[in-house]
């Protein structure tokens, strides 16, 4: 999409929309509090991208739309976004980082997969299993990103780290068939940087509670938010069921369990 033949202004109110509608009950309800809720729309009500980055991110919801596949109502990877932007922001500022940091944290949140807009619609959209191809393919994503956010003139370092880093594990797995799933490949003296940590955890957290076409599952609520609690605990440390890599910082994951707690489910109570 031509940058120039869609008003930037136009892309931001309508993400302003989405993460309204976000904190307000869809898809799923994040039981925010009043003053959570305040400290978002404000947030958002100041965020800034350059034109050519609100280009991308509305691209990516139109994508979603046109290519809406397996009864999914909703622009998945878009709404991924939204989600990642909203839960990134609320933690880091639960953790008391910086204005300048929770800031950058949430653009990151709000553009981690703009670089999915230069991947095929069958894969990005595939409903099942990727082959190996398809998923190295899919692992570009998160270099696109950077280079999409650098192109486009972003200068802000952090929201970078987001893009280039959401899928990069704290510990890299050495299981070469393990080491996989930890992209783009670093050295091992590589260290994430706190804001894109945070958005690693939002991004699965609310893929696994939304769901996404390429799973057999969309179903979300009952039993996802367990799911997501299970694979969070999984994967921040080396024990039996993950023995050689920690994929999300342990430090970090009390701050999202907080809020995965008061998310209800469909019969009321908290999973
Ligand atoms: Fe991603």
């Amino acid at each position: 999409m031509d940058p120039k033949e869609f008003d930037s202004e136009n892309a931001k109110e309508t993400f302003r929309k989405h993460i309204d509608s976000y904190i307000y009950n869809y898809p799923f309800d994040l039981a925010l509090f009043p003053e959570d809720k305040i400290f978002i729309k404000d947030l958002v009500k100041s965020l800034y991208f350059k034109p050519g980055v609100w280009a991308k991110i509305e691209q990516l919801r139109r994508k979603d739309i046109e290519q809406k596949v397996n009864g999914v109502d909703y622009p998945v990877n878009y709404n991924n976004m939204i989600g990642t932007c909203v839960l990134s922001a609320l933690v880091a500022r639960d953790k008391r980082l910086s204005d300048k940091i929770i800031y950058g944290t949430s653009r990151g949140g709000g553009t981690h997969d703009i670089g999915k807009t230069g991947i095929s619609d069958l894969v990005v959209h595939k409903e099942g299993t990727y082959t190996p191809q398809e998923r190295l393919a899919m692992q570009m994503h998160s270099l696109l990103t950077l280079k999409m956010l650098e192109e486009e003139g972003e200068d802000d370092y952090i929201t970078k780290e987001c893009g280039y880093g959401h899928h990069i594990w704290i510990k890299p797995p050495k299981d070469p068939l393990a080491k996989i799933k930890s992209y783009p490949d670093v050295s091992e003296d590589f260290v994430l940087s706190v804001p894109a940590r945070i958005v690693c955890i939002a991004d699965t957290i609310d893929s696994i509670v939304k769901g996404r076409p390429h799973r057999k599952s969309n179903e979300y609520r009952v039993g996802s938010v367990s799911r997501a609690k299970s694979e969070i605990y999984r994967e921040s440390r080396i024990w039996e069921q993950n023995p050689d890599g920690i994929h999300f910082d342990p430090d970090l994951v009390p701050y999202f369990m907080k809020y995965l707690n008061r998310i209800p489910t469909d019969d009321g109570n908290h999973q």
